[in-house]
């Protein structure tokens, strides 16, 4: 029997009030938290907290841990090396895991020809990486990018993101030529279709108006897509969208540039979400479950891709060598069998998740693949009318009851949680979860 989850104060227990008091007078407010949970520490599929209460993840720290927290491994690796040499900057010297590493990503990431890889610190580095290259080597103005798509927060990221309102105010104006159109969220078709009768409206639409009113198709260096929408709602688009979309793309010489930091990592049950979509992006950004909680992300392109000259970009603490070691166990890591799991544990997940959705009128939609999962919550199933107070009264008494959640999108809960999780975890959260949805419909 494992010993989560376990709850035992009030929550927040009294430690963790304490420090609250002192983050509000102390910490940034800027960042949006579901609940008051304060780490203390963490193993595997468990999570400690100030007051020593356990809970069990569900989000891997934001599908970041696919390994699961502290891996023994992980623990060793980075150790070991940072006995060894913790910093030494990648922006002005060589350093050989940063080059293993960079090896490695070229073997994993699709398509058989040789990868370059730039890496940086976090999600959206990696997408402004791309983001500069993608103009740089094209030497075209335009991007196309989706609504309900989060890229990241700094400038350039942004300005591809339209997930929140809040995320963009008062920070305007971003950069510009970014255009945003419509995904393929077919639950909420923007155009009323269905996927059997919708010909790839939403790609059509590009093709038919957009470049033939708005937008030179030869100024579009590239379209910024998550294969799998995260903090947009978990939203997976039929297999014919990304082939249309990456065809259009081809047509016209635009990049595809496939945004994983979120679906990538072995989180989908394959090492690429793009895997499960025969894509081969031209350009890939990783990070979260890269490096098993150490901050590191990586843009890969072709070699032919990748041209920029020295000058161009770099970063002092981009390829730290703990992270490179960290990311480097962590892919044998996810090779060796968490992948597998992933696929195994999300097929069993999201088939008792659909059993859930057949009996409770709020659950509107189940969707996801391998440990990426979610549902969305609605009012009513005809109206399919967003419920984000229910959403969130779900997920704070899943809190209180010991089980980690997050929500996504407007009214979506996601499931994410490290890789290494058994059947039975997921039948723990899913009493947990069930109990919860009982108590909110009482
Ligand atoms: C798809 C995607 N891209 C980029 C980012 C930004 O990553 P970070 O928060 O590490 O900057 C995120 C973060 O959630 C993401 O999900």
């Amino acid at each position: 029997m494992k010993n989560y989850p376990s709850i035992h104060t009030k929550l927040p227990g009294p430690n963790a009030i304490q420090y609250l008091e002192n983050e509000k007078r102390f910490v940034s407010p800027s960042s949006t938290k579901g609940y008051p949970l304060v780490v203390k520490s963490a193993k595997g599929m468990a999570v400690t907290d100030v007051d020593d209460n356990v809970f069990l993840d569900f989000t891997a720290g934001v599908a970041v841990c696919n390994t699961g927290h502290n891996h023994d491994e992980i623990i060793s690796s980075i150790t070991d090396q940072a006995d060894t040499l913790i910093h030494m900057s990648g922006a002005d010297f060589y350093n050989p895991l940063h080059i293993q590493l960079a090896e490695k990503l070229s073997a994993i990431c699709p398509g058989p020809h040789t990868k370059r890889a730039f890496f940086g610190n976090s999600g959206a580095e990696s997408v402004e990486a791309a983001f500069k290259l993608a103009r740089y080597h094209t030497k075209r103005p335009v991007v196309i990018a989706f609504y309900n798509a989060f890229h990241g927060r700094t400038m350039g990221a942004l300005s591809l993101t339209a997930s929140k309102l809040n995320q963009r105010k008062h920070f305007l104006p971003l950069i510009p030529e970014v255009i945003h159109i419509p995904y393929a969220y077919c639950y909420r078709c923007h155009y009323g279709l269905t996927p059997n009768n919708c010909n790839m409206a939403c790609v059509a639409w590009i093709r038919e108006e957009l470049f033939k009113t708005k937008v030179p198709p030869e100024d579009v260096a590239a379209i910024f897509v998550e294969i799998i929408q995260g903090e947009g709602g978990y939203i997976v688009p039929p297999k014919e969208f990304h082939k249309a979309l990456y065809q259009l793309a081809r047509d016209y010489g635009i990049l595809y540039v496939a945004d994983e930091v979120q679906s990538g990592m072995g989180r989908t049950g394959k090492m690429f979400a793009s895997e499960h979509f025969d894509i081969i992006p031209d350009i890939i950004t990783i990070a979260k479950g890269i490096a098993s909680g150490l901050p590191l992300s990586a843009t890969v392109a072709s070699e032919k891709i990748m041209d920029w000259q020295p000058g161009s970009h770099a970063s002092t603490f981009g390829g730290n060598p703990v992270s490179c070691q960290a990311a480097l166990t962590t892919i044998r890591l996810l090779e060796e069998g968490l992948i597998d799991n992933a696929a195994k544990q999300g097929a069993y997940m999201i088939h008792e998740l659909k059993k859930l959705e057949r009996t409770y009128s709020i659950i509107g939609d189940v969707r996801g693949l391998g440990l990426m999962l979610a549902v969305e919550i609605v009012k009513d199933k005809e109206t399919k009318e967003y419920s984000p107070e229910v959403r969130d009264i779900i997920t704070q008494k899943a809190f209180s009851k010991g089980l980690l959640l997050l929500g996504c999108g407007r009214s979506a809960i996601r499931f994410c949680p490290p890789l290494i999780l058994s059947k039975n975890d997921v039948g723990i959260a899913l009493s947990i979860f069930e109990e919860c949805l009982k108590e909110t419909l009482k």
